[in-house]
Parts: structure tokens; sequence; C-alpha cells
């Protein structure tokens, strides 16, 4: 996100435009906690020295927030009236912020274009969002530890990722891993088939004696069965298969930090700068999407980032979520597809 707040800040001070941050989010917006990003000097706009080192930072200098007053009408009236000044605002997030923005936008009429970040991969119109990219490198990494414990010690590992709704960070680095099974929230599928199938690919993974030493286990956070749960229920299973035993891991909040990547910090330099485009070209209720894969959004200055009106993008996400969604139909048939496989 930081490289997002970079780019509004840098292109907005060399364009003479005064940009400011908002910290701590919407609850920051409605305390009226807001500081420049960018200084005169010499009768010129430059941005605030601060930015640049923020952009190997993971998270936010700005700092965030899941606002409750913002949820009610008095709250997202008071922070319409913070940007009474303001020619309008670019907000960074996920589904809840930019659901907020487009609220700011058709009730206060507050002039807004939205940024998608959210490592679990669930905003609607973007093909990916900002974190997403440097998540998915950081279970690679984690995954490839794992593994090589796994192989020493023949043992099935479940890795739970984050995803409260979404699978995408499950399913997108299973083969890069060398996963040998996804369980995702999309599949729908209860705590007993969930355990049934998961002890059918240990059981394939190591039953043959084929030089096999690893199971591994791709399990999304919001599929309904805690990783833990599942490994107690596996292992109560699994006692038949002599020196075979599984363990749980919980990856957490290690994924939504650490240096951005080289991916993330380019989308959201681009994002950023496309997202000041757009409001100094009047737009507004809108998101700036990377390399969407549907029609009809709007085409800016950068081939790979397009505009879409919030309320498409709100839209879009809840269909993400209830699976209604085409691209969760194609991932669920992507899933099928290299089921039996996977374990081979
Ligand atoms: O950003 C979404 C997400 O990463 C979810 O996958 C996860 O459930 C949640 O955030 C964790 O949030 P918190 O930091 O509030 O525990």
């Amino acid at each position: 996100m930081n490289a997002a707040i970079r780019a509004v800040a840098k292109v907005g001070a060399g364009r003479g435009i005064e940009v400011h941050g908002v910290e701590g989010g919407y609850d920051g917006l409605i305390a009226g906690r807001i500081r420049p990003l960018t200084v005169e000097i010499g009768g010129s706009l430059h941005p605030e020295r601060s930015i640049d080192l923020a952009l190997g930072q993971g998270g936010t200098i700005l700092g965030s927030s899941r606002s409750e007053a913002f949820c009610t009408g008095e709250g997202r009236a008071a922070a319409a009236e913070m940007l009474g000044s303001f020619d309008g605002i670019v907000v960074i997030g996920g589904d809840g912020t930019l659901s907020g923005a487009h609220a700011l936008a058709i009730e206060r009429g507050v002039r807004v274009i939205g940024v998608p970040a959210s490592i679990d991969n669930d905003v609607g119109c973007t093909s990916l969002s900002i974190g997403v990219d440097t998540a998915l490198n950081t279970i690679v990494e984690a995954c490839s530890r794992i593994a090589d414990t796994a192989r020493s010690h023949r043992r099935a590992f479940v890795v739970e990722v984050m995803g409260r709704r979404s699978g995408y960070l499950a399913m997108s680095r299973a083969v890069t891993v060398g996963a040998d099974a996804v369980v995702i929230p999309e599949q729908a599928r209860s705590m007993e088939e969930v355990v049934a199938s998961v002890d059918r690919v240990i059981r394939q993974s190591f039953e043959l004696d084929d030089g096999k030493r690893q199971s591994l286990i791709m399990l999304a956070e919001g599929a309904g069965v805690p990783a833990t749960e599942l490994v107690r229920r596996l292992n109560e299973g699994l006692e038949d298969l002599p020196g075979v035993e599984a363990r749980a891991i919980v990856l957490g909040h290690l994924q939504r930090g650490g240096s951005p990547s080289y991916l993330d910090r380019m989308i959201g330099g681009r994002l950023g700068l496309m997202a000041l485009a757009a409001l100094g070209q009047g737009q507004s209720d809108e998101m700036v999407a990377w390399r969407p894969s549907l029609d009809g959004g709007i085409p800016t200055e950068d081939s790979r980032v397009m505009r879409y009106p919030l309320e498409r993008v709100i839209e879009e996400s809840a269909a993400l979520v209830d699976g209604s969604s085409e691209v969760v139909q194609r991932r669920l048939k992507m899933m099928e597809a290299v089921e039996g496989v996977l374990a081979l």
C-alpha cells in the first residue's frame, strides 16, 4: 500500500497538487487525523521524504482501522465533513473499504477513487489486489521450509493460509509449492468430506512406498475446518499407517507483512498514479483495477489499468464470495481438473 501512497504523493507534488494522508483509515478520517504528504520548498511542492523509506515497508505508513463508526450514517457524515476542503480522496483497501468509499460518493457527493488492496484477492473487477503477490511469495518460502522437514521425517503437513472468504492464496500457490491437495471455502465441503478427502490424499502419498516422503495440504482459513482440528482427526484415522504423522502450521499474519515484492510495488505505484489521474480528470465513485479479465472497464493512460464503477466492483466482490462469479466457477473447474493429479 505504501507504493500507492508514495505514487499519489510524489506525482501529486510533481503536478503541483497538495496531497495529504489520512492516518488510521476511516476512524482517523472521522477524527480529522490528516497530515501533509507534500511540502512546499522554495515555491514548489515536494513529497514528504518519509514516503521514500516507506516503499520497502509492508503494511501502510498511514495506519488502518476496521471502523465501526464509519458504518453509521453519522460517522460517514463526520468523515465527509473532514474532507470538505479537499478536491477528492484516494481510498486504498479491500471490499469493506471500497464499499465505504462508494457510500461516501453517493451519500455525500465526495469525489473518491478506490485502489484495491487485500491479500485475499477477493475484490471484484481486478485480477490482483495490492499485497497478494508478496503474500504468495511468503507462502512459497514458508512451504519450501516446511517441505524440508516433511521429507526428512515422512510427514504430512496441513498448511493454513489466510483467506476468510476466498481460497485464492491457497489455490494459486498449490502447484508452485508442490501441494498434494487444496481445501478452499469455495468447495463448500463439510468437515467430514474434508477429512475423508485429505485422508485419501495422504494415504495416496505414502502407501505406495515409491520413495515419496512428504504430503503437503494447502488449507484456506475460511474453509470452515481449522488446521489443528483437521490434523487431530487425520491422525486418529492414520494410526494404521506406520511412521506417518500429520502436523498443522498456521501461517497467519506472517503473510501480511514483509518487504513488498517487485510486482506489489509496481502494481501499487501504477494504480496510485492512475487513481490520482482519474481524480484529476473529474472521475469519482470508481476503482482502478489491475489487468482486469472482465469487459466493460474504462481505459486509463496505463494499458494495464482500467477503471470500474465502484457499484460494479462491490457486486463482483459479493459474487466472488457467494460463488456465483464466473471467476470462482473457472477456479473451481481448474481445481477439479488437477485434484487427483496433485498428489501423484
Ligand atoms: O485482509 C483479510 C485477512 O487477511 C483475512 O484473510 C484474515 O482473516 C483477516 O484479514 C485477519 O484480520 P485480523 O488482522 O483482523 O485478524
